[in-house]
């Protein structure tokens, strides 16, 4: 993962504390003011806990060595702001930058539990063709019952 990891879509921080034992760095984006004041406060001063969209990411080129997105992409009101979070992510990657995002497939299960939120499942079949129209390569797909991961690099 790198120096400097950028988690998107915290949360009330779940996988944070464990992601901060393994990583150097971590930054913390969640959209939600709530969600965000929450987890800073949790984690602490200077706690790298920023307030922010997925697909309009304020960080500056290059910035980070990897990024993960754990069940956050298909709160993304559309595939289009899907699209435009991968290039943001591909964006703010370094060369040869990880990006890593674990996902739930389309299903009547994850509809209903969904029902007051929003829930844009991302297809797994059309990831290669999405993150590759983003700029990234090496894209690989886990899918197991229940879920995905997928992975892609920044090439350049
Ligand atoms: C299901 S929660 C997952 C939280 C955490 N990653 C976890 O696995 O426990 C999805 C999170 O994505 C956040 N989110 C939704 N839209 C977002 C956006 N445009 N940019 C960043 N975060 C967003 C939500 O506020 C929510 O906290």
């Amino acid at each position: 993962m790198g120096g400097h990891l950028l988690e998107i879509g915290a949360g009330p921080g779940a996988a944070t504390p464990e992601l901060r034992r393994r990583v150097p760095r971590v930054t913390s984006l969640e959209y939600d003011h709530a969600f965000a004041a929450r987890l800073a406060q949790k984690i602490g001063k200077g706690a790298g806990v920023v307030q922010g969209d997925a697909a309009a990411l304020p960080f500056p080129d290059r910035t980070f060595s990897s990024a993960v997105a754990i069940l956050m992409l298909h709160h993304l009101r559309s595939s289009a702001r899907q699209d435009r979070a991968f290039a943001e992510v591909h964006r703010v990657l370094q060369p040869g930058g990880r990006f890593l995002a674990f996902e739930v497939p389309d299903g009547w299960f994850n509809r209903v539990i969904h029902t007051n939120s929003t829930f844009v499942p991302i297809h797994p079949e059309t990831l290669a063709a999405r993150l590759t129209a983003a700029g990234f390569g090496g894209v690989t797909l886990d899918q197991r019952p229940g879920g995905f991961r997928f992975r892609a690099a920044r090439k350049n």
